[in-house]
Formats: structure tokens, C-alpha cells, sequence
């Protein structure tokens, strides 16, 4: 199977509200998301679309990300350029980064339970981590849910660190927010880290394409 990622648009709204009901106990409202998705200056918001074959390029070319522009290379070394549509392509996962002076915060993110353990949250961090270099932002941070281990441990993996909690931060349950934060992501370091996994995740999700993918039949 072939995930890859596209910056959300208004008509995403409804089927992203869909794995959000299946993800958290709260909802937003499709006002939110359409007052996110309109607050380009600060907001970035992206999907992760899935395909049984490669999916067709995008018509309108995605701005270049600064900073590493790992999205672009994933896209071209898996995806021919066509000039089809993607949007028959199910979406399979959402997130989204917010940037307060500084600081990336990762406001959302989520994927379709159906599909989780197959590197599509990773690569939705990395496409967030992308947007945050384009916003120019020094650090990353978000708040999870102090009980929600297998967040954390995707975060860990991506140089996020405790830095703190917030009481009781959830009002559904009344659980306390971990608040994580990562070094400087303009620091060689991070960039270092970053390059190691992205090529984990680059060869993992190519073998997985190829694996469910049938190879074409030779020519007799
Ligand atoms: C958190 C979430 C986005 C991860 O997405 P995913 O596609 O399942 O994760 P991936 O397959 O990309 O795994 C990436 C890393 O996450 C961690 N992880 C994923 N599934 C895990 C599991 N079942 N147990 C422990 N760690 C796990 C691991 O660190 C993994 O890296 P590894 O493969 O090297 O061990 C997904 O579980 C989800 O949507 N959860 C509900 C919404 C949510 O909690 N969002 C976070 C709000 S702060």
C-alpha cells in the first residue's frame, strides 16, 4: 500500500472529522478546521491519503520545504508524476502544527485505527516537522495524554522530551497533559537524528509498497 502525504484542504474536513471521532473522546467543529486551514501565516494543516497503486502527483507543486525537503524525495522516488486527482484516495491520517513565536505546536494528530502500526504516524511527524522548518520555528512542542504511551513513544523517537505537566489539562477525564518539548531542530543534532530516521522510514515504507504492490509481468 502507498500513503502519502498532501496539505489538508476544506474538502477534507468531513472525512478527517470521521478518524478524529475515532481517535479522541472531543471533537473540533468544521469551523475550527476551516479557520486553521485559512490561517496560513501561523497554521499548517496536512492528510496522509492512501493507494493500492502509486498515487498521482500533485497538479499544483507544494512549496519546497526548506529543510531537509524529505516529503518531496519521498514523493518523487515512490510516486511517477501524472496529472490525475488524488482525492479518490481515502485519507488515512491527519495532524497539524500551530507556531507561537518560536515553537511548533503539534495541535493535532491521528490515524484511522485500521491503519495504525504501519509508519503512517511517522511519516505525518515528519511531514509536521517539515511544516515547522517552512513556518521557521526553533523547537517543537505539543501536550499528550499522560496514559497515551504509544504517542509518547513516537514522540521520544523524534527527540521530544518531558518538559513539564499541566493538571488536569483534559476536561473529558480530568487526565493530567505531558508537556514534551525537542531540543533545537536547527541544531546539526537534530538534524542528524532526523536524517537516520527519515531513512528507517524512507526503506520501510518502499518495502512495504513493494511487498503489497504486484510487480509488473515481464515482457515474454
Ligand atoms: C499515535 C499515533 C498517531 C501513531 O500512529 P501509527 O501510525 O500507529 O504509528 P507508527 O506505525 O508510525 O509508529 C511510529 C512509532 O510510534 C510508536 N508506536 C506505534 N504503535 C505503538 C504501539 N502499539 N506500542 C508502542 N509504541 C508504538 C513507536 O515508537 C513507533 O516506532 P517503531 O515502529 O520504531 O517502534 C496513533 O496511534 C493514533 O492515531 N493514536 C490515536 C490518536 C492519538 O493518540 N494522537 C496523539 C495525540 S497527542
Amino acid at each position: 500500500m502507498y500513503y502519502f502525504i498532501e496539505p489538508m484542504s476544506e474538502d477534507d474536513i468531513a472525512e478527517v472529522q470521521e478518524i478524529e471521532a475515532q481517535s479522541f473522546p472531543s471533537s473540533w467543529s468544521a469551523t475550527t478546521y476551516k479557520r486553521e486551514l485559512r490561517n496560513t501565516a501561523t497554521s499548517r494543516y496536512l492528510v496522509v491519503r492512501m493507494s493500492s497503486t502509486p498515487p498521482p502527483a500533485q497538479i499544483e507543486p507544494t512549496p519546497t520545504p526548506r529543510w531537509p525537503g524529505f516529503l518531496n524525495h519521498i514523493r518523487a522516488a515512490l510516486f511517477p508524476p501524472t496529472s490525475e486527482s488524488t482525492h479518490s484516495c481515502p485519507i488515512i491520517g491527519y495532524g497539524g502544527v500551530w507556531l507561537t513565536v518560536d515553537d511548533a505546536h503539534i495541535t493535532t494528530i491521528a490515524v484511522d485505527p485500521r491503519f495504525r502500526g504501519y509508519g503512517v504516524g511517522e511519516l505525518l511527524l515528519n511531514g509536521l516537522i517539515d511544516a515547522a522548518y517552512d513556518l521557521e520555528a526553533k523547537m517543537l512542542t505539543l501536550e499528550v495524554r499522560v496514559s497515551n504511551t504509544v504517542a509518547q513513544r513516537l514522540y521520544v523517537k523524534y527527540g521530544f522530551q518531558p518538559g513539564g505537566t499541566r493538571r488536569r489539562y483534559y476536561t473529558d477525564n480530568g487526565e493530567d497533559a505531558l508537556i514534551m518539548w525537542t531540543e533545537r531542530i536547527d541544531a546539526p543534532e537534530y538534524h542528524a537524528l532526523l536524517a537516520e530516521l527519515r531513512r528507517q522510514l524512507y526503506t520501510r515504507l518502499q518495502r512495504q509498497a513493494e511487498e503489497i504492490t504486484p510487480a509488473p509481468e515481464s515482457p515474454e
